[in-house]
């Protein structure tokens, strides 16, 4: 029995240097000190031996057992170890790998363009005003002084809504919102969204516009045309020229339209200004009496000015973008550009 204990010593000792997994070590342990495991099987003979014998297995099989245990718990040590160290070197970040770069968003080029006229004018102390999209007849044209037979009311022009609402074709029914409830002075920019129905190279049936409205004792056509040539100095650079030409809007008298030196060929001529070397930009003039009476204003206490401008146009002189329908069409490829 002694050899058959010191047989089971040599073999379990030179099993465990061969386990290389934790499972591996269990087995191993349940296949000789397990209940029916190699060690116990031959410890039950123990009843058989003699008297003076017993106790010199018992001590023998004590000692494999503290033996086995001592090397037991080093093994589970070490293969916890290498497993941890296995882990690590598959979880492990290559910090040398170069990184993915965040798409970022960033503003439209229309709203680039909105927001410097709108920062331009609210540094010479204009403040911001908002109105409607959906308008009514009043507010768009009548309140304007738009009689209901001029071109502009044409349903070719217009979109129009059910119950007599259309939407606004331009910005200026704001001025008449505005001037409505609040008395004079009146100093105002209205950036927004106005439609028509159009659809070309320069049109799109949807498009931005800035209004602007000054109201005052005193005020002058050349404070208009200091605070508009200013404008476009600022936008433009100090070398664009300004030229008003005579033009017809109801709701302003006189009126003007408003064109800069082509800020491609300035002022040669070329295709961008169709060879005249001038660019319309906004139309302006004085208020029409008319628009003061429609919002209860004393025409012989004030005068004023107004203008509005097409941000697209603007956006196109200053991107230079052939066609403005690009604006639109949502292509990542032409918008990251700007
Ligand atoms: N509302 C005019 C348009 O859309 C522009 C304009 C505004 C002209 C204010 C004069 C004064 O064409």
């Amino acid at each position: 029995m002694q050899e058959e204990l010191k047989q089971i010593r040599h073999e379990v000792l030179a099993k465990l240097k061969q386990v290389q997994t934790l499972d591996a070590l269990e087995s191993l342990r349940i296949q000789y000190f397990g209940r029916n495991g190699k060690l116990t099987t031959v410890m039950k003979g123990m009843g058989k031996l003699s008297k003076a014998e017993r106790p010199i297995v018992g001590k023998l099989a004590n000692q494999i057992r503290a033996e086995w245990s001592e090397a037991f718990e080093q093994t589970t040590q070490e293969l916890h170890r290498q497993q941890q160290a296995q882990q690590l070197a598959e979880e492990s970040v290559d910090i040398t790998l170069p990184g993915r770069k965040p798409a970022y968003g960033k503003a439209h080029p229309v709203t680039q363009t909105l927001e410097r006229i709108t920062s331009i004018f609210t540094q010479m102390g204009f403040q911001v005003a908002t109105g409607p999209e959906v308008e009514t007849d009043y507010y768009n044209f009548d309140a304007l002084n738009t009689p209901a037979d001029h071109p502009a009311r044409d349903l070719h022009d217009t979109f129009y809504l059910t119950d007599g609402y259309l939407l606004r074709t331009h910005t200026s029914p704001v001025q008449i919102r505005v001037m409505e409830r609040q008395q004079p002075p009146v100093r105002i920019i209205v950036p927004g969204k106005a439609y028509r129905v159009d659809y070309d190279v320069s049109h799109t049936p949807m498009f931005h516009q800035v209004e602007g409205l000054l109201v005052d004792t005193h005020v002058t056509f050349s404070e208009l045309k200091g605070i508009l040539a200013s404008f476009v100095w600022q936008m433009f650079g100090a070398e664009t020229q300004t030229r008003f030409r005579p033009h017809f809007f109801p709701f302003t008298e006189p009126s003007a339209e408003v064109d800069i030196s082509c800020t491609v060929c300035v002022g040669a001529g070329c295709r961008s200004c169709g060879g005249t070397g001038w660019i319309e930009i906004l139309g302006a003039g004085a208020v029409d009496p008319e628009v003061f009476s429609a919002v209860g204003y004393d025409a012989e206490q004030v005068t004023g000015f107004a203008f509005g401008m097409g941000v697209e146009r603007i956006a196109n002189l200053q991107f230079r973008i052939p066609d403005i329908r690009t604006f639109y069409e949502n292509d990542l490829r032409f918008l990251q550009q700007f």
